[in-house]
């Protein structure tokens, strides 16, 4: 359980070069649904390169909870003992996800056909976050979820103990509702089909075929994506290896791009084309990243990252269709906008307001407070670049439980004239627990307090 009741101020000072290999940790979608799919197998999966940040560990005690056995055997390597598909027991008190909507909204729809009882709960974030997009598809396999207004935990979960499968056209670009939903259909005796218009991330899809589930993906002509799984299988164990996390390695590569002199080697990451997006981004606006060794890991593509400082970065128009395959990396594109020349304009970004905090708001907010002009709507964020070693920073930035608005201040004050702090760094543990160490070691100068 995350608890982040003591803030951590901490502060980033303009730095030298960064130089240095950054192996950031394994990836946090895949390391959430390697102990939820390896506790709906039955026998042992053994995962390696688990990210062991707070998210991921309290995803961990919830299937013991339910009734997995879940072990740590060494760092990063995780041995999971699988209760089988439908096997899950009634957890004896209260499920807290911390800080992670991903957590708590997969683990909803892994229990929902089954025929008990759980109530969930998280953090102070958390509990702001609406959880009727899942409980919405999961009505229509049987299930009866009491929460707070608006849909908000803590909820209860009363599964189905009859579940009927399902067809559900997901009506926001989330992979979290899809696999909520795919999650459930494995228990519902029958087809579940998951219709969705804009493709997001499906290392759900791609694990669930790994554990031996029947399920394929075919795209319409009008570009969506259908899923079908089969109901009721027998999960095999698998060894799952995690690849390393795109979204992590998103703050050193930043951080690089703007510290001038740097040159960094992030290795192992993923390239899956469902969470690209802002590595085509950064080279669209000048960036010099290459991507060396490309190879396969744990059945996804992955490669190592060289990337070296690049000073005259150009701001541009990020489409609407893009930002799914980047959805976790707008804040730290809006600081790297904010060091670019000219305007960079973010569309189709209204699911940042409800992410671990309103980011669209987080940012504009810290940015102004740093001196960057900023516009923005709905579904918009507009960043006025002021070119390279140009953001005056000089302020303390608000970053609202959320670990990548605090990361992604970190990084501005590298780069900007004078130093950024944070009101509080204590949920970057939530999914890069070495990120000071790491930073540090590449030769970011980030300290603990405020200026
Ligand atoms: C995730 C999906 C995304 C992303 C989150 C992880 C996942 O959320 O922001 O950090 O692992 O499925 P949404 O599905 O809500 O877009």
């Amino acid at each position: 359980m995350s608890s982040h009741a003591t803030p951590v101020p901490m502060t980033a000072h303009r730095s030298g070069p960064l130089k240095g290999v950054a192996q950031v940790p394994g990836d946090k979608s895949i390391s959430h649904r390697a102990l939820i799919l390896g506790a709906m197998a039955i026998g042992e999966t053994r995962i390696t390169g688990l990210l062991e940040g707070e998210d991921v560990i309290d995803t961990a005690k919830a299937m013991r909870a339910f009734g997995a056995q879940v072990e740590r055997v060494g760092e990063g390597e995780w041995v999971v003992n699988g209760v089988g598909v439908g096997g899950f027991s009634e957890p004896a008190d209260v499920i807290d996800c911390g800080n992670s909507g991903t957590g708590v909204r997969l683990i909803m729809g892994a229990m929902a056909t089954t025929g008990i009882t759980a109530t969930f709960t998280g953090d102070g974030s958390l509990r702001k976050r609406p959880m009727k997009r899942v409980t919405d598809p999961l009505a229509l396999f049987g299930v009866q979820s009491v929460g707070r207004s608006g849909g908000r935990l803590p909820m209860t979960i009363v599964g189905a103990a009859e579940p009927v499968a399902v067809s559900y056209e997901v009506p926001v670009p989330s992979a979290q509702v899809k696999s909520a939903v795919l999650l459930a259909g494995l228990n519902a005796p029958g087809e579940t089909v998951v219709i969705e218009r804009e493709p997001t991330r499906d290392h759900s899809e791609r694990m669930l075929a790994g554990f031996g589930a029947q399920i394929s993906t075919e795209v319409r002509a009008d570009g969506a994506r259908v899923i079908r799984l089969q109901g009721r299988p027998e999960l095999k164990p698998q060894v799952v290896a995690v690849p390393r996390d795109p979204s992590s390695a998103a703050f050193p590569v930043c951080a690089a791009l703007l510290v001038p002199g740097s040159d960094i080697l992030v290795p192992g990451v993923s390239r899956n084309p469902t969470r690209d997006g802002l590595f085509l981004t950064l080279i669209e606006m000048g960036a010099d990243i290459t991507f060396e060794n490309p190879r396969e890991e744990g059945g996804e593509p992955v490669a190592d990252l060289r990337v070296r400082y690049s000073g005259a970065l150009k701001g541009i128009e990020t489409p609407e269709e893009r930002a799914a395959s980047m959805i976790d990396e707008f804040p730290v594109l809006s600081v790297v906008a904010a060091c670019a020349t000219g305007r960079t304009i973010m569309r189709g970004v209204k699911e940042l307001r409800v992410k671990e905090s309103d980011r669209i708001d987080a940012m504009a907010r810290g940015l102004e407070a740093c001196g960057v002009t900023i516009e923005e709507d709905e579904d918009t964020l507009i960043v006025h670049g002021m070119g390279e070693g140009g953001v005056p920073g000089g302020a303390t930035c608000a970053t609202h439980l959320d670990h990548r608005i605090a990361m992604s201040f970190l990084v501005l004050g590298l780069a900007a004239q004078s130093p950024v702090s944070v009101d509080d760094g204590a949920p970057i543990a939530t999914s890069f627990p070495v990120f000071e160490p790491l930073m540090a070691e590449l030769g970011a100068k980030i300290t603990r307090g405020g200026v």
